[in-house]
């Protein structure tokens, strides 16, 4: 179905629109005066499993964080998604390491970067924020954080990432560029039956990066923000470009000042622009939701897809985008 169809169809069975003058998209949606929910939202294809396990929590009256702890957790394990966790591209030499965050409505937040062995990530940045007075644990640092609870040390290295690494290694060419093919991070935004947002975001990050090399999606206010009073963003893409604009923050921000979420993501794909000069070479794409369970998005370029889960059901979505 039509991504525009399915809002339609969403709106009209789930949703009460006020009587306002509704002269724009932006103040159309910012008349609809009932709450959606529950619902999910992640990032590409590998978006519609992910969020199907998240409904599990979400549609039994579970909470958001849970939800979005649980969604990622199938991308990670899934080694035909290389970009995200077991099966991930390694870097330059060799290594799979792993980034994640997760947040809460409370703003509470846990992430981990450069992490490696580990399958499932995100469970350590939820540990991080549950257990220590930090937000973020790397490298070295965060594996024996790891081990000391209970995670077990795995080779996230798949005989197919290793075979597209050598590959590689016999050009070497190391040139970040449009992120279309190799999908990319998962974020998973969701908001549950009691009205709390939460948030979680997971990638292996680029492909044959320098080792060490960390992207956006660790980064609380770059690839993931989330603020219990207003609603959640996250983003996938380049790193290096997101961060220059505190991507998932900003948007928050945009949507504190009232825009919907889709105008918020397409603000904010417009602030990129200005900001990254080599913008027409790579791929963002930034998803938001807010209280009232109004998701948007938008994409630098074409080919950006998303999954959404409301009551009415699961879809892949095509996300708008900017450059023709
Ligand atoms: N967005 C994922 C990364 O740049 O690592």
């Amino acid at each position: 179905m039509h991504r525009r169809n399915f809002l339609q169809l969403t709106a009209l069975s789930s949703v009460v629109i006020g009587t306002g003058c509704m002269t724009d998209n932006r103040e159309a949606k910012q008349n609809i005066s009932a709450v959606i929910k529950p619902v999910v939202i992640s990032t590409w294809d590998h978006g519609l499993p992910a969020n199907a396990e998240a409904w599990k929590i979400l549609g039994n009256n579970g909470s958001a964080l849970d939800a979005v702890e649980a969604g990622v957790r199938i991308t990670e394990a899934d080694p035909k998604v290389d970009s995200v966790g077991y099966g991930g591209l390694p870097d330059r030499d060799g290594r799979v390491t792993l980034d994640a965050a997760i947040m809460d409505h409370n703003s509470r937040c846990g992430a981990v970067a450069c992490l490696e062995h580990i399958m499932h990530p995100i469970s350590v940045a939820r540990l991080v924020m549950d257990k220590t007075p930090h937000w973020l644990l790397v490298g070295e640092g965060a594996l024996q954080f790891a081990l000391d609870n209970g995670f077990k040390k795995e080779n996230l290295l798949t005989d197919q990432a290793k075979a597209a690494w050598e590959k590689w290694l016999e050009k070497k060419e190391y040139k970040p560029r449009i992120n279309a093919e190799n999908h990319d991070t998962i974020g998973m935004l969701a908001l549950d039956n009691s009205g709390k947002l939460a948030g979680a975001c997971t990638t292996s990050g680029l492909a044959y990066k320098m080792h060490g090399r960390v992207g956006d999606s660790p980064i609380v206010g770059g690839g993931l923000f989330v603020d219990g009073d207003v609603g959640a963003a996250t983003a996938t893409g380049l790193g290096e470009s997101i961060v220059r604009i505190a991507a998932a923050h900003l948007i928050v921000e945009l949507m504190r000042q009232r825009n919907s979420p889709e105008q918020a993501c397409k603000l904010a794909v417009e602030r990129l622009i200005q900001k990254n000069p080599n913008y027409k070479d790579i791929q963002v794409g930034f998803l938001a939701i807010n209280l009232q369970g109004q998701t948007g998005a938008y994409a630098l370029q074409k080919g950006f897809t998303y999954a959404l889960h409301t009551p009415q059901g699961n879809q892949l979505m095509d996300a708008p985008y900017l450059v023709q």
